[in-house]
């Protein structure tokens, strides 16, 4: 099964949570293709079975600069991912209050205007009690993989 795995970063932690990710999957059998830079049509060209989505909020409860551009292609050329599995990790800080994790939360909102189906609830990698984010993932990652293989 083919997994696409996209990251929004500032610092770069989850881009590293996306790459373990990817390791995590690949020594599971699944086929998980991550690039930092990926843009809409490399996507598309590898044609998921499924998609996961890393990302960290910054601002006042905003996506990384590096993800808006890949996020607003989906919103606008909106692929044919409907009933296409899917999940979220989000990174962010829980003294942040409201905001936390907003960028995940709207990460899911696309997801739900695509119809992609979250098949686990979305993980939430609170950076003010964890400095071990990548670790801290994979039992998220294994159920997340349990999900796909139904
Ligand atoms: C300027 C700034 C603004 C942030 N705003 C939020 C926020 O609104 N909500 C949240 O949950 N985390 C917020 N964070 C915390 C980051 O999301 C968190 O530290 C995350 O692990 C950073 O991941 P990254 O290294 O991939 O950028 C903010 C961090 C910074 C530095």
């Amino acid at each position: 099964m083919k997994v696409a795995i996209l990251s929004g970063t500032v610092y770069g932690t989850a881009e590293d949570v996306a790459c373990h990710a990817a390791a995590f999957l690949s020594a599971a059998g699944f086929e998980a293709w991550h690039d930092p830079r990926a843009q809409l049509p490399q996507i598309l060209e590898f044609a998921p079975d499924a998609l996961l989505v890393v990302t960290a909020t910054t601002g006042m409860g905003e996506l990384p600069d590096n993800f808006i551009p890949l996020y607003s292609a989906i919103r606008d050329q909106f692929p044919a991912w409907h009933g296409l599995p899917g999940g979220v990790i989000a990174l962010g800080d829980a003294s942040y209050g409201d905001t936390f994790c907003a960028g995940g939360e709207l990460v899911r909102e696309l997801f739900a205007e695509l119809g992609v189906r979250e098949v686990q609830d979305m993980l939430r990698l609170d950076a003010s009690e964890t400095v071990t984010p990548q670790t801290d993932a994979e039992p998220w990652l294994t159920g997340f993989m349990a999900a796909l293989r139904g």
